[in-house]
């Protein structure tokens, strides 16, 4: 079985003085989190998707669910943890608690603020987490990317070949990925905020899935204008 989690367990403070969480603000006359859901729910591929928001914001996420797609057995709304990385662990015990796993069954986890993820993406996620066991979504780096130990001086400039920009989804054999997040110690869960770290730490292997350049996070207020021309663009192409 392949699951979806939808990550909106965040508050959106880098977005600044806005009366909602940044996954609920409007583009293209819609929240962000319902243009992401679309993409995902759409997609025969998942078992379930599970949207994960804090906690006094699930009856407001259920209504906008409801709202935009309907009432959708295939969806589901529940509170997001106190970090990212918990948050994945609250849609793993949802999973855990409703269904029978195995070794193979699968997770994409994706940002809410990406609404550009495409079909394709969402494909070779789970492909790669299938045939690897965990697959991280890329995107080349094009700015040189300099390295600093104490943000003074450059310690190094790494090939920039070899460098690339994380974007989401992160896809992961579900048991694989608890039984390492329970191993790890209360420090490292607090350092570990990247959960494809934690396999890379472990020394397994994370598998690399080409992602887009127009699959932005939504972080600031200048992300919302270019989400807003991103939008027109695709529903002038489609
Ligand atoms: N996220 C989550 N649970 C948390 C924290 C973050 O599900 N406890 C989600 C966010 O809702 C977002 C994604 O992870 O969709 C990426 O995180 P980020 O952009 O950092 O979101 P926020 O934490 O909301 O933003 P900020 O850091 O500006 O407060």
């Amino acid at each position: 079985m392949v699951f979806g989690a939808i990550l909106a367990g965040g508050i959106g403070s880098r977005m600044g003085n806005v009366d909602k969480p940044k996954q609920f603000l409007e583009i293209n006359k819609k929240p962000i989190l319902i243009h992401t859901l679309e993409k995902f729910y759409l997609d025969d591929a998942f078992e379930k998707v599970i949207i994960l928001c804090p906690g006094e914001w699930v009856d407001y996420t259920k209504e906008l669910v409801e709202k935009h797609i309907g009432k959708q057995e295939k969806v589901v709304v529940i509170e997001g943890g106190s970090t990212r990385n918990e948050t994945i662990m609250n849609s793993i015990a949802y999973i855990e608690e409703n269904y029978e796993l195995t070794d193979d069954d699968i997770i994409v986890t994706h940002d809410s603020v990406r609404p550009f993820i495409t079909d394709r993406i969402i494909k070779e996620n789970i492909e790669a987490a299938k045939e690897y066991g965990a697959c991280d979504t890329v995107f080349g780096a094009t700015d040189t990317i300099v390295v600093s130990e104490d943000n003074k001086i450059i310690s190094d400039i790494p090939d920039r070949t070899k460098m690339y920009q994380g974007q989401t989804p992160q896809s992961f054999k579900i048991k694989k990925l608890k039984e390492l997040y329970n191993g790890l110690t209360e420090e490292e869960k607090a350092i570990l905020t990247d959960a494809a770290k934690i396999f890379v730490i472990k020394g397994l292997p994370v598998s690399l899935v080409e992602g887009e350049e127009t699959n932005i996070k939504v972080t600031y207020q200048y992300d919302l204008r270019v989400a807003e021309a991103l939008i027109h663009e695709d529903s002038e192409v489609s």
